[in-house]
This record gives C-alpha cells, structure tokens and sequence, in this order.
C-alpha cells in the first residue's frame, strides 16, 4: 500500500497539460481525483477517461480567482468523497511583455490566478485538511522561471512564482506541526497549452498580450507525464522542491541559480 493509496487529490488545471497528467499519475498510485478547471467540460472529459480505466474520479469547473467558485469545490470534492489528502494547487498562466510595457490588467489577471487563485485554494482546503488526520500534503506548482526572470518578457510571470515559492516554504514551516507537507513543483518547459493561457482571459482584465512565441504546444520540452511523475515521487518523499525539466536545459537552469547565489554573494561581501 503506497501512502496515496485510498486517499483523494484534488488536482486544479486538471482539464489539460501538467495538471492532467498528474490526474493520471495520481489516480495510477491509487488515489481518487477530482479534476478542476475553469475549462469544466475538459475537466469532466480527463475525470471520465479516469472513471474508464477503474479510477474514482469527478471532473468540476471551478474559477479558482473567485473564492466562491473555490469554496463549491471543496463542497462537491468533501461531498464525494468525504475528505481531501492531497491539494495540487496547479493551476495557472503565462503572458509576454516587458514590466515597462504591460498593464496592470496584464498583472491583475496573471496574479489573480497564479497567486490569488493559490490563496483561495489554500483558505478553502486547509482548515478541512488540518481537520483530517494522517497522511496529508500540498502540492504547489512555481516553475524554473521563479528562480532567475529572464529577459524575454516572462518578468511578470516570475514575479508569481516566485512568490509562490515565498509563500509554499513558509507555509511548510507553518503546516509541520498539523503533519501536513509542503512540496513546490518547478518544471522547465513542459509540452502543453500554457502559451495559449489567454484563451481563458476574462475581458474585464483588457486586451490580450502579444503572443511573440504564439499560442502553439510549448517546443522543445518535456512531456507532462514526465513532469507528473518527478512531481508525485516527490510529494512522496516529502521534498521542499522538486525540478522537472529536461536534461538539456539542466545546466542552463544550474548557472541562473549560481548566478543569482552570485548577486548573494557579491552582496554578503559588501
Ligand atoms: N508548460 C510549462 O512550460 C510550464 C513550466 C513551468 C511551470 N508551469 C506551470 O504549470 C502549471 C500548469 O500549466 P500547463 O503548462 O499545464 O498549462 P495549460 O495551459 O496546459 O494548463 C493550465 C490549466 O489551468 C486552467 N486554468 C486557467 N485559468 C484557470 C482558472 N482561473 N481557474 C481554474 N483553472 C484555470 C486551464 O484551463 C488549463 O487547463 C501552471 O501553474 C504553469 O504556470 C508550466
């Protein structure tokens, strides 16, 4: 009996990408899942080919910027299946631009998901989960990007992530005395959907960013099973981070960790 074993993941973006590809792998080591996504029709499609293979699984849209609609999960989730052990807080999107060029609708909208979104989920589900006993954990996914912004527009979408990793080691120290763990998935670049994410941009936020990269799948990158499966080996073993990217990109990725240890350094020294 693996630790998953019985237990229920609630995976948010669990309609496309990294998010139902951990669906699979958690459903593969036993776990039942509720799949949510403000894509509720692609989240119900992943639960149901889960349903298919012997899986329990739920598929329910959910906006997870709105704390109400975060709130209806965790009813529908705790209605199913009586109680939730795993919260993967996966959810999230990418847009281009300079700081200097883009609106504040452009950072309205990417932190109302990527951090925002986090939030809600974690209000909702933690005071259920701190109620609950034995095995318990959160997943929440940052990205390379939160170590070292690079230069090509992604500032803004770093600026979440890295917050997330702010906010998910502090939170590890908080939840250690409920027994509840805390492990920041950060994957490279990953073969899904994300750079499509302003297909889900509400019109309230204001145009669209450019799409200098276009709204293809992400090229030259990793499979998000691969991602999965780094992703759930480490909530296993209850790692701070995990990194899941591909081994071309390794020591690019090492040199902008030493880089910014560099500026660390350089700044002890003064
Ligand atoms: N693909 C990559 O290269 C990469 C790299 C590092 C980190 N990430 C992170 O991985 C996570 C998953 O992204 P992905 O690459 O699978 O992209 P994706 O676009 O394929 O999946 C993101 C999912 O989130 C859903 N979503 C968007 N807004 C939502 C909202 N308000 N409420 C609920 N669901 C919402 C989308 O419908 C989609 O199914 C994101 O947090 C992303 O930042 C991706």
């Amino acid at each position: 009996m693996s630790l998953l074993s019985g237990r229920t993941a609630v995976v948010t973006g669990g309609a496309g990408g990294i998010g139902a590809a951990l669906s699979a792998e958690l459903g593969s080591r036993g776990m039942s899942v509720v799949v949510a996504d403000i894509d509720g029709a692609g989240a119900r499609s992943v639960a149901d080919d889960l349903s298919a293979r012997g899986i329990p699984a739920i598929g329910v849209p959910v906006d997870v910027s709105d704390p109400e609609s975060v709130e209806v999960l965790a009813q529908a989730a705790h209605a199913r299946f009586g109680s939730v052990e795993l919260l993967c807080n996966n959810a999230g999107v990418l847009l281009f631009g300079t700081v200097a060029d883009s609106s504040m609708g452009d950072w309205r909208w990417l932190s109302s998901v990527n951090l925002e979104g986090l939030l809600n989920c974690l209000h909702a589900f933690l005071p259920r989960m701190r109620a609950g006993s034995g095995w318990r954990h959160v997943l929440n996914t940052a990205s390379t990007h939160a170590f070292l912004p690079d230069p090509q527009g992604t500032t803004l979408y770093s600026a979440t992530k890295h917050a997330i990793v702010g906010l998910s080691l502090g939170l590890r120290g908080e939840l250690a005395s409920d027994g509840i763990g805390v492990t920041i998935l950060c994957p490279g670049q990953v073969a899904t959907r994300i750079l499509d994410s302003q297909r889900h941009r509400p019109a309230g936020y204001g145009r669209r960013a450019a799409e200098p990269f276009g709204t293809g799948i992400v090229p030259l990158a990793i499979e998000p099973g691969e991602v999965a499966r780094d992703a759930v080996d480490g909530v296993l073993r209850g790692d701070a981070i995990v990194f899941s990217l591909p081994a071309e990109g390794r020591e690019e990725f090492r040199a902008q960790v030493e880089e910014s240890r560099r500026l660390a350094d350089a700044a002890w020294r003064a």
